[in-house]
C-alpha cells in the first residue's frame, strides 16, 4: 500500500508519517517512511533552494561580486519537484513497494500542484502540473490534514528552524484553502480529509482508523 500525506507546513504531516510507520509496525506490517523533496540528488538541490541558500558561479575575473539571484520561478521549481518525484520511486518507493513493503510518503504529487499553482498562476497552472507528474504513481490512499493557517504558523514558531521559500503567511493561507477544497479540483480522485488541529494523538488514531478501512477494500 502506497500511503501519501498532504497539508500545509505545520499541520504535522512529518510527525504523523513517523507515527503511522510506527503504528504499522506494531501491528506487524512492513512499513518505509519517506518524504518529498525526496533524499535523492534532486531532492537535496530543492532543499538547499527552499533553505535559500544559494550556489553562485564562479567570480569572472574584472567584474564585481556576483549577488545571488531571486529563487527560481514556479514552473522551475515544478520541474524540479517532478523530476524528483521520479527519482524518488524509481530510487526508494517502488523497490519497497516491490519487497512487500507499505510505503508513508511525507507529501506527494499534491503538494506540487498546491503550492506550484498558488505561488505561480493559480489555478490555470493545474493542468500542466499534472501534466509532467502524469508518470507518478498514484497513491493507494492520500490523507489531507487541514488545519487553520494561524495554528499551523504558530506550531512552526515553536518548531523552530529557518522560515522556508514557501512559509509565507498570505501563500500558507491559499495552500489551507486549496487543501480544504482538494476534492473540488479532483474530483475523480478520493482523499480523506483529517482534522490536523486535535492532538497529535488524536489525529493519529484518526489516521490509522482510515489506514485500517483503506487495507480493508480491494485493491486494484
Ligand atoms: N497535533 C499536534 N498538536 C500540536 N503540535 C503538533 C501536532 N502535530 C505536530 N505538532 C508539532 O508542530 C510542529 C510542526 O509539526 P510537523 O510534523 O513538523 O509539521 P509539518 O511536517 O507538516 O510541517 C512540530 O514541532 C510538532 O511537534
Ligand atoms: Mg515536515
Amino acid at each position: 500500500m502506497f500511503i501519501a500525506l498532504e497539508g500545509i507546513d505545520g499541520s504535522g504531516t512529518t510527525t504523523q508519517t513517523a507515527r503511522l510507520v510506527a503504528a504499522l509496525r506494531e501491528a506487524g506490517i512492513a512499513a518505509h517512511a519517506t518524504c518529498e523533496p525526496s533524499a535523492g540528488p534532486v531532492g537535496a538541490l530543492i532543499r538547499q533552494i527552499l533553505a535559500g541558500r544559494v550556489v553562485l558561479p564562479p567570480e569572472p575575473t574584472g567584474q564585481g561580486a556576483r549577488q545571488p539571484g531571486p529563487a527560481p520561478s514556479w514552473a522551475s521549481m515544478a520541474l524540479l519537484f517532478a523530476a524528483d518525484r521520479l527519482d524518488h520511486l524509481d530510487a526508494e518507493v517502488l523497490p519497497a513497494l516491490a519487497r512487500g513493503r507499505t510505503v508513508v510518503t511525507d507529501r506527494y504529487d499534491y503538494s506540487s500542484v498546491a503550492y506550484q499553482s498558488m505561488s505561480g498562476e493559480g489555478g490555470a497552472a493545474i493542468p500542466w502540473l499534472r501534466d509532467i507528474n502524469r508518470h507518478a504513481r498514484r497513491p493507494d490512499l492520500t490523507l489531507v490534514l487541514d488545519i487553520d493557517p494561524s495554528v499551523a504558523a504558530e506550531r512552526r514558531a515553536l518548531r523552530g528552524g529557518t522560515q522556508e521559500l514557501y512559509e509565507r503567511a498570505a501563500l500558507q493561507q491559499q495552500l489551507a484553502a486549496f487543501y480544504a477544497d482538494i476534492d473540488r479540483y479532483f474530483p475523480v480522485d478520493r482523499f480523506t480529509h483529517v482534522d490536523a488541529s486535535a492532538s497529535a494523538d488524536v489525529v493519529a488514531a484518526k489516521i490509522w482508523r482510515s489506514v485500517r478501512e483503506r487495507r480493508a477494500e480491494p485493491f486494484d
